[in-house]
Formats: C-alpha cells, sequence, structure tokens
C-alpha cells in the first residue's frame, strides 16, 4: 500500500544536515516509549480515530443514507470546515477525476460534490447559483461536531432559508446534519426540522475524524468505496504495531520529524508528485498544525513547540519553491508523496525527431516524467544538503489513501508523545472562534468583545494611504 523511505534524511545523505547512527540511537528509548504508549492508548480505546475502521455502526448509517439519496441526487454540497471538511475534499480529489464535476450527470456515477469550507460570500453565493434548477435534487450535508461553528451555522442558515423559500415543506428531505449523536445546537434543529443525521463520534477529534461519516458519505455518495477504504486502514494500522521502531515506518517518521524538528528544521514541506495527492497535504497540514503546535507541554510547562506544515506541488513548485528550498535557510525537511502508479497514462508522442531541444522526450510517458522530475528534485535537494524523505504509494487507490491517513494520524500521535504535548486538543482555535462569537454579537461573549476592540476597529495613527 504505503512505504516510507528515509534515506536522504540520514547523514549519509546530507551530511551534518542529516540523522547519524548516534542520533538514532539516542531517541531509541524515547521512540519506544512513545509508541508503546500510543500502542497501549490504542489497546484502552482511547484513540477513537484508530477504531474507525471497526465501527460497523458508522458504515451501516453511511449506508443506509447513500441508499436513500445517491440515486436521486445531483448535487451533494458539504458545509464544514477543518476537520469537517479537509477530509472530504482530499478523499474526492485523491480519488475522483480532477474533470468529476465536469463530468455528464449520466457519466459520472455519482453527485457533484461542492465542500464550502469557508465563508467567501462569493464562493457560496457562487455555489448555491449554480445549483439553480437542480436544486431539488440537491442534498446539504452540514457537519460540525459542535453544532456552532459560526462558518458552517451561517453557511446552513442561509441555506435552510433559500431551501424552504424555493421548496416549501419538502426543504428537510435537502439537509442531512452530521454532528454530535446526543447534544448540541446542530443536533437539536436536526431533531426538530426531521432531518437525516449522522453522528461524529464523540471520542474522535475533527482532525482525526475523515474515516467517520464525516468523511465517508461524501466520498460513497461520488463512487468511493469506503469498505476499501477502510480495509486499508486497517492493514495499515496491523503494520504499525511491531515493536522494533527502527523497522516501523509510523515510529521511524515519528523519530525523523522530531529529531529534525530540534535539529533546527522547524518546517515540514509536504510535496506529493500528483496532483491526486495534494489533497492529502491540506489535510496532513490541519493534522499536524493543530496536533502538535501547542504552548504548553502535558505538565503544564512551557514548551512552544510544533513542526510548521507547508505544502509543495510536484512538479508545478519546482518551478516556484524550489529555489528557495535549495539555497534558502536549510530549515526544512521535505516529505515528497509519490504514486509507483497513476490512474491515468499519457505518452510524449513520436514528433520533433530532428528538434535536439525535443527529441528526447519522444515516447516518454508522463508518469515516467513526473518521477524523474521527483528523483532530481530529491538529488538536488540531496547535492545542497537538505534533508528528505519519500512516502511511495503503491496506487492511487482506496487502500493506499486509507493506509495514508492511519499511517499520519498514528505517526503524528507517536509524534505528540515525542513532544510530551496533548495532541488530541486545539485551544488556539477554539479561542479564535469565541472571538468570532464575541465580534458578530454573540450573547454571552461581552467581555471578551471590549478587549478586542482595539483589533476591530484600524488604529489611524499606524494607517498609511
Ligand atoms: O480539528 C478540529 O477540531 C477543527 O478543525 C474542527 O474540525 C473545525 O474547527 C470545525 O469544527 P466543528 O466540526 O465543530 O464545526
Amino acid at each position: 500500500m504505503i512505504q516510507l523511505y528515509y534515506k536522504g534524511a540520514t547523514a549519509d545523505v546530507v551530511g551534518a544536515h542529516g540523522l547519524s547512527e548516534a542520533d538514532f540511537n539516542q531517541v531509541g528509548q524515547k521512540v519506544a516509549h512513545a509508541h508503546q504508549a500510543v500502542c497501549d492508548q490504542i489497546a484502552a480505546g482511547k484513540l477513537g480515530y484508530a477504531d474507525l475502521p471497526n465501527r460497523k455502526t458508522y458504515r451501516d448509517r453511511v449506508g443506509q443514507l447513500v441508499a436513500k439519496y445517491k440515486a436521486k441526487t445531483t448535487d451533494l454540497v458539504v458545509l464544514g470546515i477543518g476537520g469537517s471538511a479537509l477530509g472530504n475534499i482530499a478523499l474526492q480529489t485523491a480519488l475522483k477525476p480532477v474533470t468529476y464535476n465536469l463530468i455528464d450527470d449520466a457519466q459520472r456515477g455519482g453527485p457533484r460534490l461542492f465542500v464550502l469550507d469557508n465563508v467567501d460570500p462569493c464562493l457560496v453565493s457562487d455555489t448555491l447559483d449554480l445549483l439553480g434548477s437542480r436544486l431539488g435534487s440537491t442534498v446539504f450535508n452540514v457537519i460540525s461536531k459542535s453544532g456552532e461553528t459560526a462558518e458552517t451555522a451561517s453557511q446552513f442558515m442561509i441555506v435552510r432559508e433559500m431551501l424552504r423559500a424555493k421548496l416549501g415543506k419538502d426543504f428537510a428531505r435537502h439537509i442531512v446534519a452530521t454532528t454530535d449523536e446526543k447534544k448540541g445546537t446542530l443536533h437539536d434543529i436536526a431533531k426538530a426540522d426531521g432531518y437525516d443525521t449522522m453522528p461524529v463520534p464523540e471520542d474522535v477529534g475533527g482532525r482525526f475524524s475523515v474515516l467517520s461519516p464525516v468523511g465517508l458519505f461524501s466520498a460513497a455518495m461520488c463512487g468511493i468505496d469506503t469498505d476499501k477504504l477502510l480495509a486499508g486502514a486497517a492493514a495499515m494500522l496491523k503494520q504499525l504495531e511491531p515493536h522494533d521502531w527502527r523497522k516501523n515506518p509510523g515510529t521511524m517518521l515519528a523519530a525523523i520529524t522530531w529529531l529534525m524538528f530540534n535539529k533546527g528544521k522547524p518546517i515540514q514541506v509536504m510535496m506529493p508528485y500528483s496532483n491526486r495527492l495534494y489533497g492529502l497535504a491540506d489535510w496532513y497540514r490541519q493534522l499536524w498544525a493543530e496536533s502538535l503546535g501547542k504552548a504548553k507541554d502535558r505538565a503544564g510547562k512551557d514548551a512552544f513547540v510544533g513542526p510548521t506544515p507547508i505544502k509543495a506541488l510536484g512538479t508545478t513548485d519546482q518551478h516556484s519553491q524550489a529555489q528557495l528550498y535549495r539555497e534558502g535557510p536549510n530549515d526544512k525537511l521535505v516529505i515528497f508523496l509519490e504514486a509507483a502508479t497513476h490512474p491515468r497514462e499519457l505518452t510524449v508522442p513520436d514528433v520533433f525527431g530532428d528538434v535536439a531541444g525535443l527529441s528526447y522526450l519522444r515516447g516518454t510517458k508522463l508518469s515516467a516524467l513526473l518521477q524523474a522530475e521527483k528523483v532530481a528534485t530529491e538529488y538536488a535537494l540531496a547535492v545542497s544538503q537538505r534533508p528528505t524523505v519519500t512516502i511511495r504509494f503503491d496506487a492511487i487507490d482506496e487502500e493506499s489513501v486509507g493506509a495514508f491517513i492511519m499511517y499520519y494520524e498514528f505517526v503524528t500521535s507517536v509524534a505528540g508523545e515525542l513532544f510530551n504535548i496533548n495532541a488530541y486538543d486545539q485551544p488556539a482555535v477554539e479561542l479564535g472562534k469565541q472571538a468570532t462569537f464575541a465580534l458578530i454579537g454573540r450573547k454571552g461573549y461581552e467581555k471578551m468583545a471590549a478587549d478586542i476592540q482595539p483589533f476591530a476597529k484600524p488604529d489611524e495613527k499606524y494607517v498609511l494611504r
């Protein structure tokens, strides 16, 4: 399914900027403990995300609703943000053609999918306008664990009123709510209005929830084989159990990222050589940033840790970022994603044989060119002593994508142990959410609104015109 190749991060390749046997030996015990702690938490049922492949009730509920809606739905619009959207986008972009929404209704094999993960008025208005006469065959899947996130809530209110105005009493048949099973604002409204609902698992944080109904419903509606996705995730978890950490791809990647962070490489660039895999880099950015970017360690002491995850696309960003990555500060670990096979292929035709600058390309498969460019970048970075690792997908299919998701969630857990922080909360995100409530005038947030005032209105002294 997937494998880790890490030679490019070793001292053999990048000298003092890489990891030596001494580095690995020094960290061995710490990594072994971290791995044991994560395995113990999984065995004790404390890491809900690891159990998602086993949760038949979720699969059944998703299956019921897909059976109910798929045939009569031309358009599916997800309303959600962060962990309630990025996984949906990653699955769709990895496993469906880039032109999916442009394919004829009869050929596509599922509804068009739009994920509205922002409150940009253009994004929301343009998408709602596009639905036009298809509104009667559109389903809106509103996803919010808390049920009160301002972005999702405001979109939901706009959509609900639009549906009520245009479809009358039938409006509730066009909304499926994915939220807390037992409580919360969205839960209560769904019940009162009579929407179909799916649960967001109580024991799984948003950014770890893609393999729950949060991500599975839109995927299954669009024809992604979610059983295979979950099978890939389950198989990967098994692969991550064995305890020789030097041979375990999960513990090794967690150790490398932790060591690199402490070796003056606080930036980690995920660079897929595949447009299909690019959405996974976005998903990873949230997983890594919210899980590992923490001010306090688990003893409450100042920590201020967390690698900064950024994304780049190969080959596109070779022509945009590579200059910086090779000659700028040597403060990055590049994590390549590559695929052994791609779902599509094209070969450069046998033309321009007499044009010296082009003839070498004749007969080259685009996948071979893409791969050559990846190796070329890996080599060029190594020449500049820039460390890299590669995660190789055997194929871009459901099993490998499911495996990658479980892999990175597990790596995040082990890295959380190494950094000695709580990888499952996001206090800084919560403050931003509350400040939004205060600024928009939600009751109960008056004190915070007063504190924010200096930020709400520009101080003229510092405005230049
Ligand atoms: O990972 C997280 O917890 C966050 O990114 C949330 O997913 C995001 O803020 C959306 O929250 P909610 O699903 O409660 O609307």
